[in-house]
């Protein structure tokens, strides 16, 4: 299957292909082992970096071939960086740089205040020319919303001119806080799920993405 869009959310490309459709019921799986789970998200997360980096402006260059010059397509302009949302997110950068080697890579920690539940930064670490760059935000699961949001927001703060998002599972929660704050960065799910239950966790989902990939719980 294609990447297609949802009606509801214009901004939400959903990727069908059928290796992720495939890898994404294996992370959902509870008898999943660590290892495992973490290997997954590394391939998924190639094929998702696959999806967003679809429409990468080229340029044509001449190059010597060992037969004789030709013009050839070579990505243009300063390139991406990526950026995790502690901790989960690191789940999901290993099987991108695999793909985008270069990528420059950022990190941003938020976490939500107990008293006002709102998100608040505790680590942010960028490349000094993020102004330049695609700026692609990963996190695999897009619950309410709120922290990805953020992250969004402080990355605009930072310069940042050319974002997209990429998760693994999202919640239309989620989705619907991100069309209204930021209707303009592209988004990349693997799945849309049903809801969230009481406690933030997307229904079906796969359980607490940061503990299932590194065995905290
Ligand atoms: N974070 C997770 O790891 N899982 C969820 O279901 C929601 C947020």
């Amino acid at each position: 299957m294609q990447a297609y869009s949802d009606a509801r959310f214009p901004a939400v490309t959903v990727v069908g292909h059928p290796l992720v459709q495939h890898k994404l019921t294996l992370l959902r799986q509870k008898a999943t082992p660590t290892a495992e789970f973490r290997q997954i998200a590394r391939e998924i997360s190639l094929l998702m970096a696959y999806e967003v980096t679809r429409d990468l402006p080229l340029d044509t260059v001449t190059v010597e071939t060992p037969m004789e010059a030709m013009e050839a397509p070579l990505l243009s302009g300063k390139k991406l960086c990526f950026v995790p949302i502690l901790r989960a997110g690191n789940g999901i950068l290993d099987g991108m740089l695999d793909l985008v080697p270069s990528a420059r890579v950022g990190h941003i920690g938020l976490y939500r205040d107990p008293a006002t539940l709102v998100p608040v930064e505790y680590y942010l670490k960028l490349p000094d020319d993020i102004p330049e760059r695609l700026v692609v935000v990963v996190d695999p699961m897009l619950a309410t919303g709120h922290s990805a949001a953020a992250a969004l927001t402080r990355l605009r703060q930072a310069g940042a001119a050319q974002l997209r998002f990429v998760c693994l599972l999202a919640a239309p929660e989620g989705l619907a806080v991100l069309q209204d704050e930021h209707p303009d960065v592209p988004v990349f799910t693997a799945a849309i799920d049903r809801c969230l239950d009481e406690h933030g966790y997307i229904c079906p989902g796969l359980g607490d993405a940061g503990d299932r990939l590194y065995g905290t719980k």
